[in-house]
């Protein structure tokens, strides 16, 4: 393994053309002000049928948080826009479903699954202990299963899309 550190909007000046099966860019996307231009920098360091893997922030159910922590005034902003603020104060940018869907879509990254991340568990503290191992297998449990079905994935705070970068010569 090889560790390079970096700007992630770099990597094409980092690594060739299709250098990568698999490429995760979890926790990352909410930091940029867009998500095109990164989104065309993975397309080409991904190898064609490469798997791209993105958890982003919910923007289709923004408002989940404060309103479970009962912050009215956080509910009212949450429903007008994509941008917030998290939980370590920096301001980020959500994305939603169908935009992010679309966008990978015409970089010939189809979506092929996607799961919602963290449905019941979002307003646990940062500094919450850790659950005993029964409660712990519990919670994962129902998270996952969360996570694969609706209604509950679709209000989940994070979103995970694992796409496929399509073939460019046969077009699959
Ligand atoms: C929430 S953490 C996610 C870390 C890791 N991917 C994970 O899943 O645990 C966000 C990470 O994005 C990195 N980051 C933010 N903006 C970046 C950028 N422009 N280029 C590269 N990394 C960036 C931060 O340094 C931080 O490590």
């Amino acid at each position: 393994m090889r560790l390079v550190q970096g700007e992630a909007e770099a990597i094409t000046d980092l690594f060739a053309p299709a250098s990568f099966d698999v490429v995760l860019c979890q926790g990352v996307l909410m930091y940029f002000p867009e998500p095109g231009p990164l989104l065309d920098a993975i397309a080409r360091v991904v190898v064609p049928g490469g798997i791209v893997s993105l958890l982003v922030r919910n923007g289709d159910a923004l408002a989940m948080r404060p309103g479970l922590l009962g912050d009215w005034d956080g509910v009212g902003k949450a429903f007008d826009g994509v941008a917030y603020r998290n939980r370590i104060g920096v301001d980020a940018r959500a994305d939603r479903l169908e935009d992010l869907t679309a966008t990978l879509a015409r970089r010939r990254m189809p979506v092929t699954r996607w799961y919602g991340v963290r449905v019941f568990t979002d307003t646990a503290a940062s500094d919450a202990p850790l659950p005993d191992d029964a409660t712990l297998d519990a919670i994962v449990r129902s998270e996952e299963r969360a996570g694969r079905t609706d209604p509950y994935r679709h209000v989940a705070a994070l979103l995970h899309l694992i796409a496929v970068r399509e073939d460019e010569a046969s077009g699959s």
